[in-house]
């Protein structure tokens, strides 16, 4: 993301939080954004009061400021919790694993629904113990995906109607007003149509 940004001209700060120097990546593109003011290296030696502040961190966001985070579900946690104040659709995110996914399925219980492809004029069921992406796959509908667990926003889909019961990690609000991963997440209402 840095080569991105540096290519574009964009301005941007690094801040990369590790627990010691031992678990510090060595790079020397890390050591340049260090040397010319762009990137910030935290180490809590396992304390996170000895980190970085999130809350003066994040406390003020520029105009046309973007949050880019990943790190460990606790710290993600973190961060999302001092920036409740941030427009949602500038705060990006991208978790390590599925971990917070899987707690989340823990809690829910799953039903059967039908998914209605608005352009291919079909209509299939999704049974409680299979995906959107697995109904589809044994209908000989196929959708590009990869993680498979929510988290890396490859089988998007924009849904028309019905009421998407959001199982993923990845998107914020707005997005969610919109789109549906089909990886993970159901159907609150007993039919969604889907621009497919
Ligand atoms: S395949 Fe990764 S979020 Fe669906």
């Amino acid at each position: 993301m840095s080569s991105e940004l540096k290519t574009r001209g964009a301005d941007f700060h690094l801040h990369y939080c590790a627990r010691n120097q031992g678990k510090t990546i060595q790079s020397n593109e890390l050591m340049e954004l260090i040397n010319n003011g762009k990137a910030t290296i935290y180490h809590d030696n396992g304390d996170p009061s000895n980190g970085i502040d999130l809350k003066t961190t994040l406390k003020e966001y520029g105009d046309g400021e973007h949050l880019y985070f990943c790190g460990p579900t606790g710290f993600m946690t973190a961060i999302k919790n001092e920036t409740k104040h941030w427009p949602p659709e500038h705060i990006h995110y991208e978790h390590f694993s599925a971990v917070s996914q899987e707690q989340n399925l823990e809690k829910k219980s799953n039903t059967e629904f039908l998914i209605n492809l608005n352009r291919s004029k079909l209509k299939f069921k999704v049974e409680a113990n299979e995906s959107i992406i697995d109904s589809l796959r044994k209908n000989n509908f196929f959708i590009e995906s990869s993680c498979e667990e929510g988290y890396c926003g490859t089988c998007l889909t924009r849904y028309l109607g019905g009421e998407p019961d959001h199982r993923d990690t990845v998107l914020n609000e707005k997005d969610r007003k919109n789109f549906i991963l089909i990886c993970c997440s159901r159907s609150n209402s007993p039919e969604l149509v889907l621009d497919l």
